[in-house]
C-alpha cells in the first residue's frame, strides 16, 4: 500500500493540487484503488461514506487524460461518469475541476430539470469528461446530440443505486452504447451481494477493493435510535436542533423525511417554530434545489430538510448532525443518509426516529448494518411501549409508499436523470421566512407548541 500521494505514479500537476488541498495521506480506498486503476484494471470499490471515493476514480482518469491527450470526436467523450442525482452530478463535476485544475481537459454536465441547449452545444465539440444522469443523457442520445462510441472510461458512482430497479433499464441502454473495450470504475459505500454479481457481469476481470466490509456505516459517526411516537417527533427534532444550534463547529443539520410532502411539512413546521430550514426534494425546480443546497453549504441556512435526493454522495463539510425524522424504507439509504456527516475523518452524530409504523424498517436497517443502533432511552419523548413492540416481533401495517425521494424509481429518486417530469416548482411551504433571517438556528420562544398532532409529517 502506498502511504503518500507523493509516492504514487500520478502526474505531477495532480500531486501539486493534492498538496495544495492538503491531502497528504491517501485514504484506504484511495491507497488501494488508485494504483490498480492506473494499471488499467476494472474495479469494483466499496468503502465507507466520506472516505474519498471521488478522488479514487477522478485522479486515475485525470492522470490518463493528462499523460495521453487525444483529439475528441464531435459529440463524444473519453470518460463518462453516471450519477443518480443532479446534485451529485454537479458535485462530481466540481471535483474533477478541482483535482484537474492544473491540467488541460474539458468537461460538461448533462442532467434534467434545466434547458438542454447549453448541454447540446457543450457536446458539439466533444469533451474529455462527461458527468451525466441517465435519463437526460438518453434523451440527448436519442436526439442525436451525444455519441458514446468514444468512451474509454466508464464510472458508475453509487453503483448499487445505478444498478437497482430504478435506473437499471436506462443504465443497460447506456452500457449497450459504450465500446466493449474500456476501463470501468464502479464505486459505492454499500454493495449488496446481488449487486456485486450483477456488476461482475459488466466488469472485465475486475479488481475488488473493499474496505472494512463488516462495517458499512462510517466509524466516526455516533448513532442513536429514538423510539418516539409520530406525534412527538417534531418536539424531539426541535430539542436536537436547539442543542445543535449551540455547536461551536459542524453546525449544519440535515433532516431526512420519507416523502416530498412530508419534508415540506417538516420544513414549514420548523420555520414556524423559528428555525431557518429549507426543503430539497424532487418536486422542487432544479433552480430551487441548487439554491437551497448552495445556501446550506455556505451556512446561510443551518437546517436542510431532504428526501433521499440528498442521501447519496452529497459532500458538505460542516454537517454535524443528521436526523432521520422518518426511517428510510430502503435499508442502504440509512448508511448513505447518516454518511452526510462524519466526512473526511470528522466526527458526526446521526439520530434516527422510529415510530410504530417504522419498526420493520428498523429491523431491515439493522440487518444491513449488522449491528443494533444504540438506543437513546434518556430522551424525554422515549416510548417504552415501542421498545416492547420492537422486542416482541410486532408487525406494523405497511406504510403506503409516498411520492418521496426515497423510492427506487428514477424520478422518485429526485429526478436525477429525466427532467421529463417537472414537478410543480412553486411549492411554497419551504420558501417561507427561513431565508430572511440570518445567523444560527434560533427558537422563537413559545411558538413551537401548537398542537402535537399538527406536526406529524
Ligand atoms: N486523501 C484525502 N485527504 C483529505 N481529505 C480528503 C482526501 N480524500 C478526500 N478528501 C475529502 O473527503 C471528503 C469526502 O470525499 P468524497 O465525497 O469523495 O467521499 P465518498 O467516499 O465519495 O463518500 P460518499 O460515499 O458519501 O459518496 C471530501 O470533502 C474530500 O475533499
Ligand atoms: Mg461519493
Amino acid at each position: 500500500m502506498t502511504a503518500t500521494f507523493e509516492a504514487m505514479a500520478l502526474a505531477a500537476p495532480l500531486k501539486q493540487v493534492l498538496n495544495e488541498l492538503e491531502y497528504i495521506t491517501p485514504s484506504p480506498v484511495q491507497a488501494q484503488a488508485i494504483p490498480l486503476l492506473l494499471e488499467g484494471r476494472d474495479l469494483l470499490g466499496c468503502a465507507q461514506t466520506g472516505t474519498g471515493k471521488t478522488a479514487s476514480f477522478a485522479l486515475p482518469v485525470l492522470h490518463e487524460l493528462h499523460t495521453n491527450p487525444k483529439r475528441i470526436g464531435t459529440k463524444q467523450c473519453r470518460c463518462l461518469v453516471l450519477a443518480p442525482t443532479r446534485e451529485l452530478a454537479i458535485q462530481v463535476g466540481k471535483s474533477f475541476n478541482t483535482y484537474g485544475q492544473k491540467i488541460r481537459f474539458s468537461q460538461t454536465l448533462i442532467y434534467g430539470g434545466v434547458g438542454q441547449n447549453p448541454q447540446v452545444s457543450a457536446m458539439r465539440r466533444g469533451v474529455d469528461v462527461l458527468v451525466a444522469c441517465p435519463g437526460r443523457l438518453l434523451d440527448l442520445i436519442d436526439q442525436g446530440y451525444v455519441d458514446l462510441s468514444g468512451v474509454e472510461f466508464l464510472v458508475l458512482d453509487e453503483v448499487d443505486r445505478m444498478l437497482d430497479m430504478g435506473f437499471l433499464r436506462d443504465v443497460k441502454k447506456i452500457l449497450a452504447l459504450v465500446p466493449k473495450k474500456k476501463q470501468s470504475l464502479f464505486f459505492s459505500a454499500t454493495l449488496a451481494p446481488s449487486i456485486v454479481s450483477l456488476a461482475q457481469t459488466i466488469l472485465h476481470n475486475p479488481a475488488r477493493v473493499t474496505i472494512t466490509p463488516e462495517v458499512t456505516t462510517a466509524e466516526r459517526i455516533e448513532q442513536k435510535l429514538c423510539f418516539v411516537d409520530r406525534g412527538n417527533k417534531m418536539y424531539l427534532l426541535q430539542e436536537l436542533l436547539e442543542k445543535q444550534s449551540q455547536a461551536k463547529e459542524a453546525k449544519l443539520t440535515i433532516v431526512f423525511g420519507r416523502t416530498k410532502h412530508g419534508s415540506n411539512k417538516i420544513a414549514k413546521a420548523l420555520t414556524e417554530a423559528g428555525y431557518e430550514a429549507e426543503a430539497i426534494h424532487g418536486n422542487k425546480s432544479q433552480a430551487q434545489r441548487e439554491r437551497a443546497l448552495a445556501k446550506f453549504k455556505r451556512g446561510e441556512i443551518p437546517v436542510l430538510v431532504a428526501t433521499d435526493v440528498a442521501a447519496r454522495g452529497v459532500d458538505v463539510k460542516d454537517v454535524g448532525l443528521v436526523v432521520n425524522y422518518d426511517l428510510p424504507n430502503e435499508p442502504e439509504a440509512y448508511v448513505h443518509r447518516i454518511g452526510r456527516t462524519g466526512r473526511a475523518g470528522a466526527a458526526g452524530l446521526a439520530v434516527s426516529f422510529c415510530a410504530e409504523d417504522e419498526i420493520d424498517f428498523l429491523r431491515d436497517i439493522e440487518k444491513v448494518i449488522k449491528q443494533p443502533i444504540p438506543r437513546d432511552t434518556a430522551q424525554q419523548w422515549h416510548s417504552e411501549a415501542l421498545v416492547e413492540k420492537h422486542r416482541s416481533g410486532f408487525k406494523p401495517p405497511k406504510i403506503k409508499q409516498g411520492s418521496g425521494g426515497g423510492g427506487r424509481g428514477r424520478q422518485g429518486g429526485g429526478g436525477g436523470g429525466g427532467g421529463r417530469r417537472q414537478g410543480g416548482g412553486g411549492n411554497s411551504s419551504s420558501q417561507g421566512g427561513g431565508s430572511r433571517t440570518s445567523g444560527a438556528a434560533r427558537r422563537r420562544s413559545g411558538s413551537g407548541g401548537g398542537g402535537r398532532s399538527r406536526y406529524s409529517a
